[in-house]
């Protein structure tokens, strides 16, 4: 094993190094019992490169974002005991893939969920220990073929770049404004996808810092929407899709909530975030469109937008002490409106390393999930069809932040220093930037009725994220010729519901 081929990024040497070690090697240890169990002989041919192809290559190419190829067993090898470690860590910052959601809590159904089932993780885990063995390379599944199309999540039917952006190795970071990015559509369109991706000229690791962003540059960029008004003059439209985030993934408006793209109109930003990533870098930003179809009108357009909640959270008075681990910070807001939502986005800068989401509706206290955070894959994690939360006005949405100033967190520019709240990567924030939509109270009944039968409910099933939903769910004891029963309107929350618009 070549010092070349293997130059471990620093971030696998600090995980691996500190706090980690145990949970790494009680983790690969419980894996392995039960790989043992599923695998006695698991090869590189027949078992990982199908997972590999399936889950890593599209980045792990040559010319992929990732900086080595899994492409073939040759170039995989080596790196066994590395992948066995990263795909271990599972939910923790430094986890291969970068997909951080905790499987044992909350909603599991994401649109865009890239991660390893467990089966999948112990196989690797299996092979790595056994000698990462190539079996029969006649199991070796055919190549992935990649056209431009692959570059991407989304199937994008629209593609515009920002201007370039030079940052110097070693600089400290920039913020500013950007020449506006002009949208060429003669009609208006929808979204239903949309993808920001940074292209820039580092092609080797060399000189490159593994602390927060990677090998990236630009750490984010907030979007304004300006459209022609009548006259043509191109004014704000007070839309918001996304803040750009270091190594951020696609994000979903779904079939009811596709966020208008006007004709003609422009993106301007007087906040591009700029974090020097150790060498001279050029970079630019693509931002791929995938659009709802022609005609197609939303049904719901009170977005909440970024920060959807009212951005609860916090970006001023924080504090963070140093050399420490497990340091929880807790925001509240509670919901004026019924709310869907979307996607969760836990902002957090370097010391972060965990959020967690939590509904407070009555006596009701659920966690809605919990994830890993590392400031170099900001990750929004998009909920499936019937997985969106629904929760009543009233609700209490509090999110629960936890920082790790540690050398544990490899993100962490200095653990001996105190980190207070700022814009830059390695002071902190914490927010939640996720999409959400409003509803009206028959809006909101109609989506959790609909929910409920998608879902099947029965009396006494409980679905997390839907508070409510348990209530429209016809008793059991029926009475015979009762036919407009008011449920208990305390159970709802005040709103009407009766089974005869359950039954509907
Ligand atoms: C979205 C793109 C992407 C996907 C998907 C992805 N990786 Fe990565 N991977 C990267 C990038 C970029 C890096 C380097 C930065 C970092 O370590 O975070 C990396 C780093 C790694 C490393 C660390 C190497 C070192 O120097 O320590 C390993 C091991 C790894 N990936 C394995 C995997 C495996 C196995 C999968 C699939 C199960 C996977 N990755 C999926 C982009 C990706």
């Amino acid at each position: 094993m070549s010092e070349k081929t293997l130059s471990l990024s620093t971030k696998t040497k600090a995980f691996f190094s500190l706090l980690s070690v145990a949970i790494a090697f009680w983790g690969a240890g419980r894996a392995l019992a039960q790989a043992e169990q599923v695998h006695h002989d698991v090869t590189y041919a027949r078992d990982v490169a199908p997972i590999l192809q399936e889950k890593c290559v599209h980045c792990h190419r040559s010319g992929g974002v990732a900086p080595m190829s899994f492409e073939s067993y040759e170039s995989t090898r080596p790196w066994a005991p590395i992948i066995a470690y990263r795909t271990g860590l599972r939910d923790k910052p430094g986890a291969m893939p970068p997909w951080y959601m905790e499987k044992d809590i909350g909603i599991q159904e994401f649109r865009n969920d890239m991660s390893l089932s467990d089966e999948q993780v112990t196989t690797i885990a299996a092979w790595a220990e056994s000698g990462a063995p190539l079996g029969n390379p006649d199991d070796i599944p055919p190549a992935r073929e990649f056209d431009d199309s692959g570059e991407w999540s989304i199937r994008p039917d629209l593609v515009v770049r920002s201007q370039d952006f030079f940052m110097r190795g070693g600089a400290p970071d920039y913020w500013g404004d950007i020449e506006p990015i002009k949208i060429p559509l003669e009609e208006d369109r929808y979204v239903a996808a949309m993808q920001v991706r940074e292209i820039n000229d580092v092609s080797t690791r060399e000189g490159v810092r593994d602390t927060v962003g990677g090998q990236v540059i630009v750490h984010h960029l907030t979007f304004v929407l300006n459209s022609p008004d009548e006259n043509g003059v191109l004014r704000p439209r007070g839309l918001s899709f996304l803040t750009h985030e270091v190594g951020r993934n696609e994000d979903y408006f779904p079939d009811d909530v596709g966020r208008i793209l006007p004709a003609n109109s422009e993106f301007q930003s007087n906040s591009l975030h700029l974090h020097s990533n150790g060498v001279d870098t050029t970079a630019y930003l693509e931002i791929a469109f995938e659009f709802h179809p022609e005609g197609y009108k939303p049904k719901y357009t009170r977005t909440g937008g970024h920060g959807g909640f009212g951005a609860p959270g916090n970006t001023v008075d924080m504090d963070v002490r140093p050399n420490t681990q497990n340091q929880e910070m807790h925001a509240y807001t509670v919901l004026t409106e019924n709310t869907m939502i979307l996607s969760f986005e836990p902002h957090l800068h370097a010391p972060g390393v965990r959020m967690c989401l939590e509904a407070i509706w009555g006596s009701k206290t659920e966690i809605l999930n919990c994830v890993g955070y590392d400031h170099t894959w900001v990750r929004s994690y998009s909920y499936g069809e019937n997985a969106a939360p629904l929760l009543p006005k009233g609700t209490i949405v509090h999110l629960i932040g936890y920082n790790d100033s540690t050398r544990a967190n490899p993100n962490i520019a200095s653990s001996e220093n105190w980190i207070g709240g700022g814009n830059r990567s390695v002071s902190n924030m914490f927010l939640e930037l996720g999409h959400n939509v409003r509803l009206t109270d028959e809006e909101f009944l109609t989506e959790m009725q609909e929910r409920v039968e998608a879902l099947d409910l029965q009396p006494g099933d409980y679905v997390i994220g839907c508070p409510l939903c348990g209530a429209l769910v016809a008793p059991t004891t029926a009475q015979p010729g009762v036919e407009d029963t008011e449920v208990s309107t305390q159970a709802t929350g005040g709103l009407e519901v009766s089974q005869a618009e359950v039954s509907q």
